[in-house]
């Protein structure tokens, strides 16, 4: 008798569990259907895709961007940064260190073929090396201080630990914020004193025919105040300088500018097909790795300025020691800048 009753129990049961649809859920999924009213008549996937690739939902919120839970370009922000962004940028840095070491050893130091003379000539004046050097010491920690944010976490941890690490990063980022404006100011002196002594001529073009001289002994292609190379370093110091400036300044003010939809805008006035529909995220992203990528071309170029401009040269660093020079050294380097200084002093009569 209570065999029959415990039967019918579990019949009915199951008949009521079935009605209420307790079991349904496990069924459903199966037909790509999600239980409730939230998803209406999408799956998980459909809800995951729009998330995932970036779509904004609502907020209550004013910033626009807190409707967006996951932003998707990050990825590729991130992906770009820590692979052809380093591995470039670390190609770059060593390729040129590598390439110099090996001049060194092959050309030897340049020196001054006719020897050093008595006489000496006066090239740069206190403003001008308070600018050069205003300019060069603030890149030079600014340089060091950005590596370190992009290397640091691969090449100083294993050596001085990750708590040193974290306190030289901390003090590195407040040098890089704010020698950032020293570095500037001494930009924009240093174009001012020097912009008329580098606009190209058709000299500079015989100057680069002949390699500049620097590989054969004895060899001076004719230059004035400044020659062909020296003119390339000051226009890529001052375009790519203005360049990590403005989108640093970016950087330390997020989501005010719109530079990028700004100048891809002027680009597209002359022709060029370039997206302008920016979110103040992406160009933030944009922003950061347009620093990089430029701060890391003018590294590897500074680098070959400094060598020459030191242990690569006798008697180039004169210049920006004392601003005195040798005049054999400048005879043979800036022959026409000499010529143009002796005129000044003592004018030949005109014939
Ligand atoms: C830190 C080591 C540096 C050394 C030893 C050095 C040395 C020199 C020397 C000797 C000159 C004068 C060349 C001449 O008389 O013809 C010069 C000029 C110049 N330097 Fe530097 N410099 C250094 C760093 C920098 C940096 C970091 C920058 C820019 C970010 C820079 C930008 C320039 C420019 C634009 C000129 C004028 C054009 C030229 O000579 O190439 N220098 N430097």
């Amino acid at each position: 008798m209570l065999r029959k009753y415990i039967g019918i129990f579990v019949v009915l049961a199951v008949i009521f569990i079935s009605a209420v649809g307790i079991s349904t859920p496990t069924l459903a999924q199966t037909k790509g259907e999600v239980p409730g009213t939230a998803l209406g008549i999408k799956s998980d996937t459909d809800l995951w895709r729009f998330v995932r690739t970036g779509n904004a939902g609502t907020s209550q919120m004013k910033d626009e961007l807190a409707a967006v839970m996951i932003q998707s370009e990050g990825d590729n922000w991130r992906a770009f940064r820590n692979g052809p962004l380093s591995v470039y940028g670390a190609y770059g840095i060593i390729g040129i260190i590598v390439l110099l070491t090996i001049f060194y050893f092959v050309r030897g130091r340049i020196r001054i073929d006719a020897g050093p003379s008595e006489d000496r000539i006066q090239r740069f004046g206190t403003i001008d090396r308070f600018a050069h050097w205003l300019m060069a010491g603030s890149f030079v920690v600014l340089g060091l201080t950005g590596l370190n944010l992009l290397y640091g976490r691969y090449v100083l941890i294993p050596i001085v630990g990750k708590d040193s690490f974290a306190t030289i990063t901390a003090f590195g980022k407040l040098a890089h914020n704010y020698l950032a404006f020293a570095f500037m100011i001494g930009l924009a002196l240093s174009f001012i004193l020097w912009v008329r002594h580098n606009i190209p001529s058709k000299l500079d073009l015989k100057w680069l025919a002949m390699g500049g001289g620097i590989f054969a002994k004895g060899v001076h292609p004719p230059a004035r105040k400044f020659n062909a190379g020296q003119k390339i370093i000051f226009w890529a110091v001052m375009v790519g300088g203005l360049s990590v400036s403005m989108s640093g300044i970016a950087l330390m003010f997020p989501f005010q500018t719109s530079m990028f939809a700004e100048t891809f805008g002027l680009l597209n006035a002359v022709g060029f097909n370039l997206p302008v529909d920016f979110t103040a995220l992406q160009e933030q992203q944009m922003n950061q790795l347009w620093h990089g990528v430029v701060s890391l071309g003018l590294t590897t170029m500074i680098i070959a300025h400094i060598y020459i401009g030191s242990i690569g040269m006798e008697g180039a660093l004169d210049a920006m020691n004392s601003g005195m020079v040798d005049r054999n050294w400048a005879k043979e380097h800036h022959n026409l800048w000499v010529e143009e200084e002796d005129q000044k002093i003592s004018p030949k009569p005109a014939e």
